[in-house]
C-alpha cells in the first residue's frame, strides 16, 4: 500500500483528476468542483495486474454467433419498455437520471413489481430509503403483494454478494447510484472515486451474470446527471426522467441507447396512485386548448416513432424597452431568433419593435426543426390579431432564404392529426399528401404563410385603432410577399398599438 498516502484531485462534476488543487475545472469549466481524494484508480487496480504480468490471448469469436440471445425483460409498462427498445436487456446496465422528486424511485418500483409478477427475480436496493419507506410507497401503489426482494445498503461489496446469493437475478435495482460506496477506495461518499468504482463493480457483476442493473442518478441544478459523467460511459443506456413541478406528466427520454432508438419517448402522468401510462400523448398536450384565440398554433410533432401534437403559443406584444424581450419556453431560443430574422428579412414581418413570448403548451420541450413552421404562424397570428383556424395542424422548417423545406414523416404527422379530429394541414410544398380526412395546404415559403394568414385577419380592430390615433390602416390587403412594400403594411401594422 505504497500509493496509500498519495492524494490526487478530482472534479466532482465530471471526474477529471488533477495533481494540484485549483478553483475551476479546466475539463469541465465548472468551479469549486475540485476535492482532494485518494488517490484511489492506483489502488482499486487488482495487485496481479499492477505486477505487470503477461496478458492471456483469447479466442476469438464471429459476429454471426452459435447463441442465442437471452430474451428481453418485457415488464409490461408499455412507454417504458418501448424506451428501452423492447424491453430490458439481460446483462446490460441502464442509468435513470432526473431531478429529486420527479418521481424515479415511484417508476423503478411500479417496473419492479411488474417484472417480479411475471416470475422473475429482482432485487430493490434503496441507498436513501429505508425499507420502511420503500414499502409504504409499494402499499400506496398497490404493489405490495409484489414479490420484490428489499434491501437498504450502500456498501457496494455487500450488494453484490445480496444478489450473488441465491437463485440468479433478473432485474436489480440500485436506489440511487451516488449513495454507493466501495470499500476498495478510501473517499468519502459520493465522491466522483466512490461513484465511479462502485459503477465499475456493478457493470462489472451485470456482464458477469447476465442480470440487468438499473441504477439511479441525481442530477444537479443544469440538468446533468451529477457526478459521474463518467458512469454515462460505463453504462450501456442513459435515459432521463423529465418534467416539471407544475405538470403532472413526466417524460422519460432515451440519451443513449446500445440496445434501442434514442429518439423515443415515454410519456406518463403522476397520479394518486404513482405513474400512470400516457398512451395517446397528443389528447394530453391538447386538453383545454383555446382554439379560437390568436397566437396559438399546432404542431404536429414526431418524438422517435411517434408523432405528438402540440400547442404553440405566441405573445405580441409593443415594447417599451430598447432591446426587446425574447421569452421562450419549451423551444430554442436561438431558433426563435432566426424565424424572427427570416420573418423580418424575407416576408416584411417586422417584430423588432415588439416584445416576443414563445411557449409550448403543458410543459412539453419540442426539439425538432419542423416546429418552424408552427411558431411561424403563431407569431404572424399573434401580431395580426387573425386566430389561424381551429382545426388545422403546422409542420415544416424554414430555412433563411424564407423557403419551407420538407420533413421526415409528413404522412405519420398527417395521420395522427386526422386521428384527433383535425382537418387541414399547412405543411411543406411535396411533404405529405394523400392522408384520408385531411386537406394539406402546401406552402412553398414563409411568405406565402404570411399571406394566407394575414387574409383571415379581422379588419375592424386594427383599422379603427390606427383611424383614431391619425395612422395608417393596419394590414396589407395585398398578400404579403418578399417585396419591401408587404413589409411595409406590418411595419405600420406593428406600430399601431403605440
Ligand atoms: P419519487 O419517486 O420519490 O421521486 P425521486 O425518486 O425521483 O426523487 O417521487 C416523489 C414524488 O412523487 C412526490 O413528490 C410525490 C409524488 N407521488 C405522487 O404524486 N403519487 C404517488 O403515488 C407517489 C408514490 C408519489
Ligand atoms: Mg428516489
Amino acid at each position: 500500500m505504497a500509493k496509500r498516502d498519495q492524494t490526487s484531485f478530482a472534479c466532482q462534476a465530471c471526474g477529471a483528476v488533477y495533481t494540484r488543487w485549483q478553483g475551476k475545472c479546466d475539463a469541465c469549466g465548472a468551479w469549486n468542483t475540485i476535492a482532494e481524494e485518494a488517490a484511489a484508480v492506483a489502488q482499486a487496480v487488482p495487485a496481479a495486474q499492477r505486477a505487470g504480468r503477461k496478458g492471456r490471448a483469447v479466442a476469438l469469436e464471429s459476429l454471426e454467433g452459435a447463441g442465442k440471445p437471452a430474451p428481453r425483460l418485457v415488464c409490461g409498462i408499455g412507454e417504458l419498455d418501448r424506451v428501452a427498445g423492447g424491453g430490458f436487456v439481460p446483462g446490460s446496465v441502464l442509468l435513470i437520471g432526473g431531478d429529486p422528486g420527479i418521481g424515479k424511485s415511484t417508476l423503478l418500483v411500479q417496473a419492479s413489481a411488474a417484472l417480479a409478477r411475471r416470475g422473475l427475480k429482482v432485487v430493490y436496493v434503496s441507498g436513501e430509503e429505508a425499507v420502511d419507506q420503500v414499502r409504504l410507497r409499494a402499499q400506496r401503489l398497490g404493489l405490495a403483494q409484489s414479490p420484490v426482494g428489499l434491501a437498504a445498503e450502500t456498501n457496494a461489496e455487500n450488494i453484490i454478494a445480496t444478489l450473488a446469493a441465491g437463485p440468479p437475478v433478473h432485474l436489480a435495482v440500485i436506489d440511487s447510484i451516488q449513495t454507493m460506496w466501495s470499500d476498495s477506495v478510501e473517499s468519502a461518499p459520493g465522491t466522483v472515486t466512490q461513484v465511479r468504482t462502485s459503477a465499475q463493480l456493478l457493470v462489472r457483476y451485470a456482464k458477469q451474470t447476465g442480470a440487468c442493473v438499473i441504477l439511479v442518478g441525481h442530477v444537479t441544478k443544469d440538468g446533468q446527471i451529477a457526478g459521474p459523467r463518467v458512469v454515462e460511459h460505463m453504462v450501456d443506456a442513459v435515459f432521463s426522467f423529465e418534467g416539471d413541478g407544475g405538470h403532472q406528466f413526466r417524460i422519460l427520454r432515451a440519451q443513449k441507447n446500445r440496445f434501442g432508438p434514442t429518439d423515443e419517448i415515454g410519456v406518463f402522468e403522476m397520479t394518486g396512485a404513482g405513474l400512470s401510462e400516457v398512451p395517446n400523448p397528443s389528447e394530453l398536450f391538447l386538453s383545454n386548448r383555446d382554439a379560437g384565440a390568436p397566437g396559438t398554433a399546432v404542431f404536429a410533432g414526431m418524438e422517435g416513432t411517434r408523432p405528438v401534437l402540440v400547442e404553440i403559443q405566441a405573445l405580441v406584444a409593443p415594447s417599451s424597452l430598447g432591446t426587446p424581450r425574447r421569452a421562450v419556453v419549451g423551444w430554442d431560443p436561438a431558433r426563435l431568433s432566426m424565424v424572427l430574422a427570416v420573418l423580418d428579412a424575407r416576408c416584411g414581418v417586422r417584430l423588432g419593435g415588439h416584445d416576443v413570448y414563445l411557449n409550448v403548451a403543458g410543459g412539453f420541450r419540442i426539439a425538432e426543426p419542423a416546429a418552424d413552421l408552427a411558431v411561424a404562424a403563431a407569431l404572424v397570428s399573434a401580431l395580426t390579431g387573425a386566430p389561424l383556424p381551429a382545426d388545422a395542424v403546422y409542420f415544416g422548417e424554414a430555412s433563411l432564404t424564407g423557403a419551407v423545406r420538407p420533413v421526415a414523416q409528413g404522412p405519420a404527422r398527417l395521420k395522427e392529426a386526422a386521428k384527433l379530429g383535425f382537418a387541414q394541414a399547412v405543411a411543406p410544398t411535396g411533404g405529405a399528401e394523400g392522408v384520408d380526412g385531411i386537406a394539406v395546404t402546401p406552402v412553398g415559403s414563409l411568405a406565402a404563410l404570411v399571406a394566407q394568414i394575414a387574409a383571415r385577419a379581422p379588419r375592424r380592430a386594427p383599422m379603427r385603432e390606427a383611424q383614431d390615433s391619425g395612422g395608417r390602416p393596419g394590414l396589407p390587403q395585398r398578400p404579403a410577399r418578399a417585396d419591401p412594400e408587404a413589409g411595409q403594411g406590418y411595419e405600420s401594422e406593428g406600430q399601431i398599438g403605440r
